[in-house]
């Protein structure tokens, strides 16, 4: 059966229309993840569910345990992630609403635990791994992805650069002109380091990334939480109707390079 698992952002904490089966609270040599995962089926597909920031959403980008959600997913045996979240438009076109299928990370997060191969710790081993992350996204799901956003009649927009930053505060005007000349398209807090510690556990990593809001200083005023939420809570619908297509058409089989990306990474 196809396992796939879904991270849900803010203004998503739940799969609406998932019969779900069960309830997983999961420990981890990480720590807890940021919630019990919810199990479901859908059609052939078995749905694992986890609110990135808690189902009371009352955990922060900056302490969300990421390391403990993927290794959660991989205990369930999840190949493949699809991570929803909330996103600030710096490219104009990018209006609120838009959803993005991206196909790039810029990673300016500073303080986070963001790999499962630590090098000599206590009481871990001393693997030395270099992942490759030259597409961050897997490139089978991506086109999955794209193909169902056609038979929901959900509007994608193909390709872009997430500008992953620490947060929690919002960025600065003078930030958001910064990451649009380093290619940015958009901005989120969450983004890393879900990708790169998905694919050191060989799991297939894929985004839907929703404009909540235009990022600071791209509209004149100030930004607020409430904008952010509201943004993201209108194309839940929507989100919810894509999810349904991407079950369906999920291959079977992965022919992706991330099931292998371990190969050749170590030292
Ligand atoms: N900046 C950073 N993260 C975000 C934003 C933003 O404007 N909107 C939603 N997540």
């Amino acid at each position: 059966m196809k396992k796939i698992g879904v991270i849900g952002g803010s203004g998503l904490y739940e799969i609406k229309g998932l019969r779900v089966s069960k309830r997983k609270k999961i420990s981890t040599p990480f720590g807890r993840p940021s919630d019990e995962y919810v199990i479901g089926r859908t059609g052939d597909t078995e749905v694992s569910f986890l609110p990135r920031h808690g189902s009371r959403h009352d955990i922060p980008p900056h302490l969300i345990n990421y390391r403990a959600n993927i290794w959660g997913f991989k205990k369930l045996g999840v190949q493949r992630i699809i991570s929803v979240g909330a996103v600030g438009g710096i490219k104009k076109d990018l209006k609120p609403g838009t959803v993005v299928i991206l196909d790039q990370i810029i990673d300016m997060t500073k303080a986070r635990a963001s790999t499962f191969y630590e090098g000599k710790t206590a009481g871990r081993r001393a693997e030395v791994v270099h992942i490759d992350l030259t597409g961050p996204y897997c490139p089978e799901m991506r086109k999955v992805i794209l193909r169902s956003g056609q038979t929901s009649k959900v509007p994608l927009k193909n390709g872009g650069t997430y500008m992953a930053v620490e947060g929690p505060r919002l960025e600065t005007a003078a930030e958001i002109r910064a990451f649009a000349r380093l290619g940015g398209s958009v901005v989120g807090m969450t983004g890393m380091p879900e990708a790169s510690l998905a694919r050191e556990l060989e799991i297939c990593y894929s985004g839907i990334s929703v404009v909540a809001n235009y990022a600071a200083g791209i509209t004149s005023g100030k930004l607020t939480t409430k904008e952010v939420m509201d943004g993201m809570k209108a194309s839940t619908e929507k989100i919810r109707r894509l999810l349904e297509q991407i079950f369906r058409h999920v291959p079977e089989k992965r022919k992706c390079p991330c099931k292998d990306a371990l190969k050749d990474a170590k030292l």
